[in-house]
């Protein structure tokens, strides 16, 4: 009897020590400078501490290429990917296909998180995505040749001209021919709506949509803002700006020959790696502002991970965003590569305030930042934000005026939203 119990019981305990089958993790990433790689290391990292095996699937770098790819597997069903990485303006668009993640990660998970971040993932009130990092757009500058010309970080897109134009002058009759004073993200993509919201918010000119959801784009500072973004073209900006995405623009800007860059956090990692030839020499500051009574700032940006509702291991695929999502993976990510936690207490993390203390000096920059209507539009962001960048790369590239472009993208507006009902 004794024997029998015994053996059964053994048995029991066998079993339950012996490791779980492994499971394979599909995990789709960006690929923006070094992300891809940091993914591929915190991801292997989970998967020798749980026993299970990741396969790491690259998506396309530019957001919206991303975007038709998520959407056309999601809409097939396909169970390919388990864990998808999705940009902060997609819970609305994709949110149907992902599981709710709270009962898998419990309520804590989410409540170390900036409350703002959480509700930006929720769904009908499903947590459709964990926030990974958060992202605000950043003035970046050569502090050695402001200094070297006797020029101030510019506080104002007025300034930010004139001292580029001056430092540009200057570098040239040096004999830096390659020289140019400001880049961006000025490509028609999502990019290009971020940067485009920067300026109008920067300066009186509202947000695309108000807090209600009416369209607010078409305004005398709207176009003015467009106005002055267009005059830096082929002046302080090269003209194949209108071609740039992020990595276009950080390519010029470390090779040192650009003054000014516009860009998210990423690049400050970059643009002071021990390649970069500009290491040591870049300053950081936030966006300027329109004028007097205006204040600069930053798109907010960033990226979540989802589970597919038709991933055939959901419970463990949840645990892959459990712990790429944690606070040691973030603070860890943050030191190598910039990105910022979504976790308020990391910013209080030792280790990532000596290797970062631009996130604790521009902490209010990076935290303050302005939201795309993305929450608004809900699945129809993406046709919003397309008639928003097609009519500004319209309008930096000369064809037809702010007045008349921003005029007829508030009417493709009005039909998209049936009238400003979103
Ligand atoms: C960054 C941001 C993201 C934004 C994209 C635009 O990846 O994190 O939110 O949509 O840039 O290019």
């Amino acid at each position: 009897m004794w024997l029998a119990s015994g053996a059964v019981g053994l048995a029991t305990l066998l079993v339950a020590m012996a490791p779980a089958r492994p499971v394979t993790i599909a995990l789709a990433c960006a690929a923006v400078g070094i992300e891809y790689e940091l993914c591929r290391t915190g991801a292997e990292t989970w998967a020798s501490e749980s026993g299970n095996r990741v396969e790491l699937v690259q998506s396309p770098s530019l957001a919206n290429n991303r975007l038709g790819l998520f959407q056309q597997l999601l809409a097939a069903g396909s169970g390919d990917i388990d864990v998808f990485q999705i940009d902060i303006i997609w819970p609305g668009t994709l949110g149907r296909h992902f599981v709710d993640l709270r009962p898998y990660l419990g309520d804590d998970a989410a409540a170390r998180h900036f409350p703002a971040t959480i509700e930006n993932n929720t769904v009908d009130g499903e947590l459709k995505a964990m926030p990974w990092f958060n992202d605000a757009g950043l003035l970046y500058y050569r502090k050695d040749l402001l200094e070297k010309f006797g020029h101030a970080v510019p506080a104002t897109w007025q300034a930010l001209a004139t001292t580029a134009r001056a430092v540009l002058a200057a570098e040239r009759a040096a004999g830096h021919a390659r020289m140019v004073g400001f880049v961006f993200q000025g490509k028609a993509y999502e990019g290009l709506t971020c940067n485009a919201l920067e300026w109008l918010a920067s300066s009186g000119g509202g947000t695309i949509l108000d807090r209600n959801g009416r369209i607010t784009l078409n305004n005398p500072r709207a176009i003015a803002a467009l106005e002055r973004a267009a005059s830096w073209i082929g002046t302080i900006a090269p003209k194949g700006v209108l071609n740039y995405a992020e990595e276009e623009a950080r390519a010029v800007f470390q090779a040192g020959d650009a003054v000014f860059m516009r860009n998210w956090p990423y690049a400050w990692a970059l643009v002071n790696g021990v390649d970069s030839p500009v290491q040591g020499r870049v300053g950081v500051a936030s966006l300027p502002t329109g004028g007097p009574g205006e204040r600069g700032m930053g798109a907010l940006g960033g990226g979540a991970l989802a589970v597919s509702k038709y991933s055939a291991h959901p419970a463990i695929a949840a645990d892959l965003v459990r712990y790429l999502t944690s606070p040691e993976e973030q603070i860890r990510r943050a030191i190598a590569g910039a990105f910022n936690p979504t976790i308020p207490s990391a910013y209080r993390d030792p280790a990532l305030l000596a290797a970062q203390p631009f996130m604790a000096r521009l902490y209010e920059t990076l935290t303050n930042t302005v939201a795309r209507p993305a929450r608004l539009a809900g699945p129809r962001y993406n046709q919003l934000s397309s008639i928003v960048w097609n009519a500004v790369h319209d309008t930096l590239s000369g064809k037809g005026d702010a007045a008349a472009n921003l005029a007829a993208a508030e009417r493709r507006l009005q039909r998209l939203s049936r009238d400003g009902q979103w």
